[in-house]
């Protein structure tokens, strides 16, 4: 792309991401109308006052006419009272559309990052997204609610008080504007240090979130390995570069105020040595130089905050940035148009020369694999640690797509079916098992949640689960997570276990499912198991012998290849790898 080209591909971008912003206001433009009536009056009604005080002097006291000085008062009175009623409205409604947004904002990105397919987490960390659902979602926020206002209501107030002041008197008027380009310069210096600065908060507190969330996921690693000291430093480190960054804004804002109160104390000088000469010149009325001083004031203050307001829409649009980067960001698997729901899956699992890597030109986990399940058939996968066990299940329900080959369920393409009712029809217990914060119940119900608490049970009971959930204080209601009760990986896995159970699904996949339990309570799943699994077809990835045995073919994998398939007996007989795994079994058992 030539450097044009590029520049009209990133304002096309902006474009499109200022319509979307514009989207997310446009359910609320009822309101909005009403807010930009609500500014508009305030405005107006805020730019009345110094008038009317000049009035009130000129054309009241000056001309000794106390019904003159009366009407102007009221009208005084009134346009503040116009003014406070006005900008409580104001307040209010960007209050209002603002907090509607934002939790529109968060809905959307959440569903957005709940699409993604299982690599996208695999590539960002769970605090970056953290940090995008909160930091960022923030910053968006406050410009598209409180940064279009204050644009808005400013640029209105320096129109009409421009206006206001030629009208009044423009030699006045122009003695004020010879403040301007300081002012003006001022505003500049602060606003391009200011950018950077503001930039540099927020990549500074994003760093701090992802240390946070890995610290504290990670705490049971780090106190077991003593690691506390390192962590507590990096933390420091990163808050000591955070304290810098957010210092630079300090001194920033802290100079800018009094500079810009500076410039105002000059003008308002300048005001009355030039004003009150005219006076007394008897060129102009007194009540002129009073409303002019109270117009400088008016006049300063937005040009105040549209440079403050151009650190908020930095911000905003660094977070818009990202914002938008995590929505264009598009699930690498997403079901065609023409994916059906399949009807009941007779169970058939077919592997066609398959080949896949996590990366794009990474090792292969898999490779070139071609294997046959047939309906309710259970086969046990085997093979050393990284050989591509979970892999190979994680590829059957879909979680990622191979590079290079096809995987048919009941003959026909993954593809053709819609991931969610093909899942839905699919059980893993995986590896790692993970319990939501809720009862025990609601754990085992999470694929089901409108079972019966007596089917809950009854899962339970299949799995042998039933004697440690009946020793909890509330049995089934029991809160786990981080709430309630923590239980033990085993326990862990016989929650897993019991919800596959409970969802009755036409293919199970098992990795490792009963590697945390004790042998009896397996004993107790395998009976469980040859029930559950009876016309089912079953995927298990054991590394105990009694499971493997059961199976109806044992798959060897090694460096993602198969390199043995048959029965226990027959693979006994061959003197494979699968014998020499048996051997250093029974060895270790004996
Ligand atoms: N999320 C991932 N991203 C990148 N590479 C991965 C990922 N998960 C696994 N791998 C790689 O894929 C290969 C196969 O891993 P897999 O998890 O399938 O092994 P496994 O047979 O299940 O091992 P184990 O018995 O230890 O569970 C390994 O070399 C591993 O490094
Ligand atoms: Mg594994």
């Amino acid at each position: 792309m030539s450097p044009r080209e590029e520049r009209r591909a990133i304002t096309a971008g902006r474009g499109r991401k200022i319509r979307w912003t514009l989207g997310l206001l446009r359910p609320y433009r009822a309101r909005i109308f009403f807010m930009a009536l609500a500014v508009i009056i305030s405005t107006a009604s805020a730019l009345a006052p110094p008038y009317l005080a000049g009035r009130a002097i000129d054309a009241g006291i000056e001309a000794d006419n106390l019904t003159a000085l009366n009407v102007t008062v009221a009208l005084f009175v009134i346009a503040i009272a116009a003014n406070a009623v006005t900008s409580w409205l104001q307040t209010w409604l960007v209050g209002w559309i603002g907090i509607r947004v934002l939790q529109d904002l968060r809905e959307q990105v959440f569903k957005h990052v709940q699409r993604m397919s299982i690599g996208f987490f695999n590539r960002n960390r769970p605090g970056t997204l953290i940090s995008r659902m909160t930091n960022d979602i923030e910053a968006l926020n406050q410009l598209i609610s409180e940064g279009i206002v204050t644009l808005f209501a400013n640029m209105l107030t320096l129109v009409g008080v421009v206006a206001i002041m030629l009208l009044l008197d423009w030699r006045l008027a122009l003695v004020t504007f010879a403040v301007l380009p300081l002012l003006l310069v001022t505003s500049l210096v602060f606003r391009r240090y200011s950018a950077g600065a503001f930039r540099e908060t927020r990549e500074r507190i994003a760093e701090i979130t992802a240390h946070l969330q890995e610290t504290l996921s990670g705490v049971r690693v780090v106190r077991a390995f003593a690691q506390e000291e390192r962590h507590i430093t990096k933390m420091t480190e990163l808050n000591e570069a955070n304290r810098r960054a957010n210092m630079t804004t300090v001194y920033l804002n802290a100079s800018y105020f009094p500079a810009t109160e500076l410039l105002t104390a000059i003008g308002t000088a300048a005001i009355l040595l030039f004003g009150g000469w005219q006076v007394i010149e008897g060129n102009i009325m007194v009540g002129v130089v009073i409303s002019f001083i109270g117009y400088l004031q008016l006049f300063f203050d937005p040009i105040q905050q549209l440079s403050q307001l151009y650190a908020t829409y930095q911000q905003g649009m660094a977070a818009l940035d990202k914002i938008f980067t995590l929505l264009d960001t598009e699930a690498e698997i997403v079901d065609s148009p023409e994916a059906i729901d399949p009807p009941p899956l007779e169970g058939r699992i077919t592997f066609d020369q398959v080949s896949f890597s996590y990366e794009d030109g990474g090792p292969w986990a898999t490779r070139d694999l071609s294997l046959e399940v047939s309906p309710g058939e259970t086969i046990a996968l085997v093979g050393s640690t990284g050989a591509g066990k979970s892999t190979l299940a994680k590829l059957i329900t879909r979680f990622h797509d191979p590079q290079q080959g096809r995987i048919l369920i009941d003959g026909r393409p993954l593809s053709d079916y819609r991931q969610r009712s093909l899942r839905g029809q699919m059980g893993i217990v995986p590896q790692e098992g993970f319990l939501f914060s809720g009862s025990i119940a609601e754990n085992i119900a999470f694929g089901r949640p409108e079972a019966s608490i007596e089917d809950i049970a009854a899962a339970a009971d299949a799995v042998g689960a039933t004697p440690f959930i009946e020793r909890l204080s509330d049995g089934l209601e029991t809160e786990v997570g981080e709430r309630g009760v923590q239980l033990s990986s085993g326990q862990r896995q016989l929650v897993a276990f019991a919800r596959v159970i409970l969802a009755e699904p036409r293919i199970l996949i098992l990795d490792e499912a009963t590697s945390a339990v004790d042998t009896r309570t397996e004993k107790v799943i395998e009976r469980a198991l040859d029930e559950v699994l009876e016309g089912r077809t079953a995927v298990v990835i054991a590394h105990r012998l009694s499971t493997i045995r059961r199976a109806d073919r044992i798959v060897v994998l090694d460096q993602g290849r198969i390199i043995e398939s048959g029965s226990h007996d027959e693979l006994l007989a061959a003197g494979g790898r699968y014998a020499s795994l048996y051997g250093s079994w029974t060895s270790a058992v004996s």
